[in-house]
């Protein structure tokens, strides 16, 4: 590779307790390196950061309008000078019939930057091609989270790389 592992090597397999400040710097430089057709899960609890994440992101991907949570639309679409932006939100999801409403295998599958929170909700209708990011409360340590980049993926494939 001819560029900085963007992936820190010990979080492909352990963790890191980033502080708001370090995930939105880390958030700024992988949206700097991303390229689209890009689908980025973001999983974790309820005010875990999956937005505060996402909107960084957005930034470093050249997004310049203000980044706002999808909760209620389930779906913000930005510009960038690279590609549309996809934001969504799958939280209030009532069902599959839902996705379909949304336009679901369309949007995973354009050639934009997509950036899912609650990926779960999709079940079986989240492509596998994604690069999944998780984020996690800490207990006792309210200004933390943990961050799980890429090496919580089940599939043997990232072994292989
Ligand atoms: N280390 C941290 N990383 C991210 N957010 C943090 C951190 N420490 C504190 N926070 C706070 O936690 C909150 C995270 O809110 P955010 O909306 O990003 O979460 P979310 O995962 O998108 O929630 P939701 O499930 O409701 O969509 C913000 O108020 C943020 O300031
Ligand atoms: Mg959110």
């Amino acid at each position: 590779m001819d560029f900085p592992a963007i992936i820190p090597p010990l979080a492909r397999r352990g963790r890191l307790a980033v502080t708001e400040r370090e995930l939105t710097t880390w958030g700024e430089a992988l949206g700097r390196a991303a390229h689209p057709p890009l689908l980025l899960t973001l999983a974790g609890d309820l005010g875990s950061g999956k937005t505060t994440l996402a909107r960084a992101i957005c930034r470093g991907y050249g997004v310049a309008d203000q980044v706002t949570s999808p909760t209620f639309a389930l779906v913000h679409e930005y510009s960038s000078p690279r590609s549309p932006v996809l934001h969504v939100d799958l939280y209030r999801l009532r069902g599959e019939e839902d996705l379909t409403n949304l336009g679901w295998d369309e949007l995973v599958s354009a050639h934009a930057l997509v950036l899912v929170e609650w990926p779960e909700r999709a079940g079986t209708r989240l492509p596998a091609d994604h690069a999944p990011i998780t984020l996690q409360h800490i207990p006792d340590d309210p200004d933390r989270r943990l961050l799980y980049a890429g090496g919580h993926m089940s599939s043997a494939s990232i072994e292989r790389q």
